[in-house]
């Protein structure tokens, strides 16, 4: 079936833009410029960002980051006439000092200056992409437009009414968010008054499960990270910068455990 659904999407998209050729198999397809503010709105961009858009095709998203939202953001693009395209389209929006756009694979970009990243790319594409994304700074915002990342479900779906999208029957264009979260596996160590506490923890991208022991007590945690936050069921609430773990409210563990600090066991 997807292999049914990519093909029909090449063919529309090379029929849609006959003077340009696919590149890698992702062809310019553009995407409608109200799915493109829902995209930004999704990821709640504002001027404190900087937008990537992998695959920029003419600019818009970019372009619209800066216009709309007051960000900056730079849009990397193998087609020369496209890249030529968007910096004509910045220039006529007034925004060609915020919006910026560079030639370049997409695959040789340095993800790390993002705080949002966006593309309309392929499964596959964003598959070989996944383990970059998920290396990148906790808490950026990764919005994709139709493809999505495999077994690392979203954080957020927006389904959109799209109806002058140039490919696909049904009109709409599915929106998701994730946020990259800190990488926590691993065993962590009480600090201080808590050294007797244990915090192993088994992560699966934004989800966890944990075993908690204070002295001889056990709980058992499951929830979510997002960002540098944890969150557990019952209320268990902590903060890691990637070397520390904060707890900042306890749920069912003791409540003394609040403001404990955790480092990584040794070994
Ligand atoms: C589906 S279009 C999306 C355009 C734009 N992001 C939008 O949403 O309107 C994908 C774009 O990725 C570009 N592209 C494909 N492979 C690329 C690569 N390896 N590096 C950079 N751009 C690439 C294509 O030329 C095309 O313009």
């Amino acid at each position: 079936m997807r292999r049914l659904w990519r093909a029909a999407w090449l063919c529309a998209a090379l029929a849609a833009a006959p003077a340009l050729r696919a590149q890698d198999e992702v062809p310019f397809v553009v995407t409608p410029d109200h799915v493109t503010l829902a995209m930004l709105e999704l990821a709640q961009v504002g001027p404190q960002d900087f937008v990537l858009d992998l695959g920029s095709g003419d600019g818009r998203i970019v372009i619209n980051a800066a216009r709309r939202f007051g960000a900056r953001g730079l849009g990397v693009e193998i087609v020369p006439e496209l890249v030529q395209r968007s910096r004509a389209n910045a220039a006529r929006a007034g925004v060609a000092e915020r919006a910026r756009f560079a030639e370049q694979d997409l695959f040789k970009t340095d993800l790390s200056v993002a705080s949002v990243i966006t593309m309309y790319l392929m499964q596959d594409v964003n598959l070989q992409l996944r383990p970059a994304l998920l290396r990148l700074a906790p808490g950026t915002r990764i919005v994709s437009h139709d493809w999505d990342l495999g077994d690392w479900l979203p954080d957020r779906v927006r389904v959109v009414d799209a109806p002058d999208k140039p490919v696909g029957r049904e009109k709409l264009s599915r929106l998701m968010l994730w946020v990259v979260p800190a990488s926590l596996q691993g065993t962590w160590c009480g600090q201080g008054a808590h050294a007797t506490s244990r915090l192993q923890l088994h992560q699966r991208y934004q989800l966890f499960d944990a075993t908690l022991s204070v002295g001889d007590s056990r709980w058992l945690l499951a929830g979510r990270i997002q960002g540098p936050s944890l969150q557990a069921a019952g209320g268990f609430d902590a903060h890691s910068d990637g070397q520390r773990l904060q707890v900042r409210a306890t749920g069912p563990a003791p409540a003394a455990l609040a403001g404990a600090e955790f480092a990584r066991c040794p070994g």
